[in-house]
């Protein structure tokens, strides 16, 4: 049976949605199947939120419509994504059991009437878990229809009960060992905190004042971790009854709820859910962002997008229109990305609940609309392409940690306006507006063969990162380290040595005092001779530098540093290390990152049309145009275009919205 479904998938790109049969009588499942095998559409996620359909009592379960359904989708030839439907219990289980609803940081328990009310500690909340997706496992795995299996649904629960109080104090106990140390770890001579037992120890919960910065970021590590077992646990119990088919959950991109980092190594298939604001133009930044986050985490694993939206979504104040030209510019983004699955939020809109005016990939207003047509010609395209060969090759990583992520949010900071995904997201653009692809990595991964590594924000470096780091750059790596780096250790307690820490004596360089500019200051940077910088303007942010052995690349004219150093670098081993105490404006940061690039050896395009995406996937290069007007691009060498089969040699115009998927062979 697997090797039959292996021949049917192997090859194929996932288009797919959700889709919740349970919501519709049953003379709609075969109109709906018929219209997905005209849509193209190979892979339906089916019982995200069926539990009060498939175990209406408890105990009580009726199955076999879901059997149905799955019997369904194999006699037309598309995969079932299924689900374990424990994102959304149903509400009996809260009634009778109200300890499995979550607790608010304020002590409010929360009802059912929505989704995704429980309380990750819950021992009953666990059982019933277990029991539902056992039933389901007893009915459904081996199902020639099951090519993917979905646990829950965007773990993100927060829970501050007193079943998490325990559960943490377990997880911290395993971490810190005894008191002394966790008094010693979280600082708790401050304000009168030292806790003479475990059982006055608590989640974050509302309190007069800023709460313990160490405190909140043990929780939500545990968090992340609890909300893992649950994943763990349904994983294993499926695994158990079905050993090959993949498993996966459902990631959020840049969701600061749980660290994927822990999460993506459990995942067979890493699956996303994007959804960019199409009232946002430089959304398809970001978007481009989180596929590399997630190609990053996959780590030579596919990845997918699960879920993102065809048109609106339902959730925003202002729900703006996607065109279907930006949709599938989008989609191709995902691909030429490294993504095997293009998947939606949902297959039919929905007539019932909060997200009926969410759209869909089968509208509301039937096939025959604007929509669907558009639905399947991308559907269309994608078979026809099938599956893109190939890794998508980067020598710059960016680094992104969650817990430096975390800690960098809490309150209690020089400025709360320097915010790390923000200062992210415009390091990546730099190199995004340039073509040069990046993985986003962790200070955990393998670096081994980037030419160079750029943390626009590693406020928290713990000891081990610092080391490999170090090692990196001895290596050969240019390492290039933004402002209000290495400042705090894994406790986010202030490193008591020169900073940036474990990096000051390969720099050569050390930062003194973090210096917040006042709103109206006029800082100018100013480049030093012989670097071939631009001059250009600081915001947010300055920092008192003392220079030691390191080279001055800029330096502050005006503001609290005045003549001070703000960008400094050293060679260091085989590699570099620069680090930038300040926030240059947007034209200054892309000059400094291209220098360090261009000195790390990676390859740099200065004549790169603006708005044009680049990737290249295997042996194929993908361009996008995202700009509003035509762009041209220049080919280093002949190429075809395996969507239209036309031969580009020399240059090639791009029209706005314009896709190309080239190749070098003739096709
Ligand atoms: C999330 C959920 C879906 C749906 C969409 C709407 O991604 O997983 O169930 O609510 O959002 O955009
Ligand atoms: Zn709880």
């Amino acid at each position: 049976m697997n090797a039959a479904r292996e021949a049917r998938t192997a090859g194929r790109t996932w288009f797919g949605a959700d889709w919740n049969p349970e919501q519709w009588d049953r003379e709609v499942w075969r109109t709906d199947v018929e219209l997905m095998v005209a849509a193209g559409v190979n892979l339906a996620t089916v019982g995200v939120f069926s539990w009060s359909s498939l175990e209406p009592r408890p105990g009580k379960y009726t199955l076999d419509w879901l059997v149905e359904v799955l019997d369904l989708l194999a006699e037309h030839g598309i995969d079932a994504d299924l689900a374990t439907p424990t994102a959304s219990p149903p509400p009996w289980l809260g009634v009778r059991w109200p300890e499995t609803r979550t607790v608010t940081e304020t002590g409010v328990r929360l009802s059912h009437g929505s989704r995704n009310h429980f309380c990750p500690s819950s021992p009953v909340y666990r059982e019933r878990c277990r029991a539902v997706v056992a039933e389901l496992v007893r009915r459904c795995a081996g199902h020639p229809a099951v090519a993917l299996w979905h646990v829950g649904n965007e773990y993100g629960q927060v829970c501050f009960c007193d079943l998490c109080a325990e559960a943490f104090r377990r997880w911290l106990q395993r971490r810190h060992g005894d008191l002394d140390t966790l008094n010693r770890a979280w600082g708790t001579a401050v304000w009168s905190q030292g806790y003479a037992a475990w059982e006055e120890v608590l989640p974050p919960r509302a309190a007069p004042y800023v709460v313990n910065p160490a405190q909140r970021l043990d929780f939500r590590r545990w968090t992340s971790d609890a909300l893992l077992e649950l994943y763990l646990e349904q994983k294993e119990l499926i695994r158990a009854a079905d050993p090959t088919t993949p498993i996966t959950t459902n990631a959020m991109g840049f969701f600061a709820g749980v660290d994927y980092r822990r999460w993506t190594p459990h995942l067979d298939v890493v699956s996303d859910d994007s959804y960019p604001d199409p009232a946002d133009p430089a959304s398809v930044v970001g978007s481009a962002m989180t596929a590399d986050l997630m190609r990053g985490l996959a780590d030579g694993r596919p990845w997918m997008l699960m879920e993102q939206a065809w048109s609106t979504v339902s959730w925003r104040e202002h729900n703006v229109a996607k065109s279907p030209a930006r949709m599938r510019r989008e989609a191709f983004q995902a691909l030429a990305r490294g993504a095997d699955g293009l998947c939606w939020f949902q297959w039919r809109q929905a007539a019932d609940g909060p997200e009926r005016f969410h759209s869909a990939l089968l509208p509301t207003a039937g096939p025959d609309t604007r929509q669907h047509r558009a639905v399947r010609a991308l559907g269309a395209e994608v078979a026809a392409l099938g599956r893109l060969p190939g890794a998508v090759p980067a020598e710059v990583a960016v680094l992104f940690d969650w817990p430096s992520w975390w800690a960098h949010s809490e309150a209690g900071l020089p400025s709360a306006r320097l915010r790390p995904l923000e200062q992210l997201r415009r390091w990546y653009e730099v190199c995004w507006r340039q073509g040069t692809t990046v993985d986003l990595r962790g200070g955990g991964d393998d670096l081994a063969g980037y030419r160079a590594l750029l943390a626009p924000t590693a406020f928290l470096l713990d000891a081990a990162t610092r080391e490999r780091l170090t090692a990196a750059v001895e290596g050969g790596a240019h390492l290039v380290l933004g402002p209000f780096s290495g400042v705090v250790d894994e406790h986010t307690r202030l490193w008591q040595e020169p900073v940036p820490a474990g990096l000051a004596g390969p720099l050569g360089a050390r930062v003194e005092e973090h210096l917040p500019l006042p709103d109206d200051a006029a800082v100018e940077l100013h480049p030093e001779p012989g670097t071939e910088l631009p001059a250009g303007r600081a915001l947010l942010w300055a920092e008192w530098l003392r220079a030691e052995q390191a080279e001055v690349w800029l330096r502050f004219a005006g503001g609290p540093a005045d003549g001070g150093p703000a960008v400094v670098s050293r060679g260091w081993g085989r590699g570099r290390v620069t680090y930038l105490g300040c926030v240059p404006d947007d034209a200054l940061l892309a000059a400094v990152l291209t220098r360090c690039l261009g000195l790390a050896g990676a390859a740099t395009d200065p004549g790169h049309p603006d708005g044009v995406e680049v990737v290249r996937r295997g042996g194929d290069l993908l361009l996008l145009n995202h700009a509003d007007g035509p762009r041209r691009y220049r080919l280093a060498e002949p190429m075809t275009d395996r969507l239209t089969g036309a031969r580009h040699a020399g240059s090639i115009e791009l029209e706005p919205d314009a896709v190309r998927v080239l190749t070098k062979e003739d096709l």
